[in-house]
């Protein structure tokens, strides 16, 4: 059997008309760099889109997670896609590049990304979940409803291969730390961490036993980073299917259910996180709202079969719907918490200066 890395690196490098789509002119600086690696077998095989603004590389290759080469690769290409998006004078241009050497790994450096090292099965199918207008800790529900939830996944409570649950790995963005729990015996904990998606980030989940990663999340904080805003950190996430793990319909099936999450207008708002087809990851109302797509895939000897635009299922209809009305109604609350993001969460504010301008006009009152 074949061991292969899945790597999903993406990169706000530049937009058309505002924070909305990644022109073709992008996607082509892209693919004809990844053709060439893979002509060189620096790769196995690659599939580029985009997601609202934000240009995906999903590649697959022999080189493990972390590698060097494939990080390098990326680095290049998010680099030469930003002196074009220079050149047609495109909005953001090079935003999540955020330093102006590559030092060997991503970290840090800007680019989002979700890895896996498997070992291939005889069939592996695989998911992409691409997200736009929001953060990492947005596929902390599904992750939870996917890998531990019985209402939402039947194999856990129905196929003795999933019946002994799951292991979350959970990061702390303010510490830097992370932390194993095990389902369903520490359910209770983990929920305790991840309801606030802010800081506690399910970055990956593994079989037990074996300890096969199952999901992987990237969990780069864009913010954090750079102490600055610079562009929220929209994630990508690589969730495995079938057999041993969950069925594809019980990994989508969270996202009939547009929750929400933070992101949206300057990275400042909660709005619901809407399913969408590869043609509908255009996020335009309010820049918003938040979208996800989802492909899928399987792999063999490192070669991508697919994808399939998983998300247009007509049976995600309604969900947009509702998300629309969501929106709505969120919308009418314009400036005001909750719709508006608590203080300590906005990419954007006007606080400090307000209240320094008003300062002398504060007066004492007896409450
Ligand atoms: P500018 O302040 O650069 O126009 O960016 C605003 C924006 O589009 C953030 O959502
Ligand atoms: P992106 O993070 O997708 O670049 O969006 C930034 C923003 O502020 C949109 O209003
Ligand atoms: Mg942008
Ligand atoms: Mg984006």
């Amino acid at each position: 059997m074949a061991r292969v890395t899945i790597s999903v690196i993406k990169a706000d490098i530049g937009s058309l008309a505002g924070h909305h789509i990644v022109p073709d002119q992008l996607l082509e600086v892209a693919r004809t760099s990844l053709a060439e690696a893979k002509r060189k077998r620096d790769i196995v095989d690659f599939y580029v889109t985009a997601v609202g603004d934000d240009l995906q590389l999903i590649m697959t290759h022999k080189k493990g997670e972390n590698s060097q080469d494939i990080h390098g690769l990326s680095w290049e290409i998010f680099k030469k896609a930003t002196k074009v998006a220079k050149e047609l004078g495109l909005y953001g241009a090079g935003q999540d590049l955020l330093s102006d050497a590559f030092s060997g790994n991503l970290r840090g450096m800007g680019p989002g990304f979700a890895e896996i090292e498997i070992e291939e099965r005889p069939a592996e199918p695989f998911v992409v979940f691409m997200a736009d207008k929001t953060e990492p800790g947005a596929f902390n529900l599904p992750m939870f409803k996917i890998f531990a939830d019985p209402f939402n996944t039947a194999g856990l409570v129905i196929s003795p291969r999933l019946h002994e649950g799951f292991i979350f790995e959970i990061l702390d963005v303010h510490e830097g730390k992370v932390v194993e729990l095990s389902s369903p015996e520490e359910m209770y904990d983990i929920l305790a961490l991840i309801g606030t998606p802010g800081r506690y980030i399910v970055r990956r989940v593994y079989t037990k036993g074996e300890k096969e990663v199952a999901a992987a999340v990237s969990t780069t904080k864009l913010s954090l980073i750079a102490g600055k805003y610079v562009g929220k950190d929209d994630p990508v996430a690589i969730v495995r299917a079938q057999s041993k793990f969950p069925a594809l319909g019980e990994i989508l099936e969270p996202f009939a259910m547009s929750h929400l999450v933070a992101g949206w207008m300057r990275g400042s708002h909660h709005g619901p996180l809407m399913p969408v087809s590869l043609t509908d990851a255009r996020p335009s109302r309010f820049d918003g709202p938040p979208r996800v797509v989802g492909l899928g895939f399987n792999v063999k000897n490192g070669k991508l079969i697919g994808p399939s635009d998983l998300l247009s299922d007509v049976s995600f209809d309604r969900a947009r719907a509702i998300a629309n009305e969501i929106a709505d109604y969120l919308r009418r609350h314009g400036p005001f918490m909750p719709h508006r993001l608590g203080p300590d969460e906005m990419e954007y504010t006007t606080l400090p200066e307000v209240l320094k301008k008003l300062q002398d006009r504060f007066k004492e009152v007896e409450t």
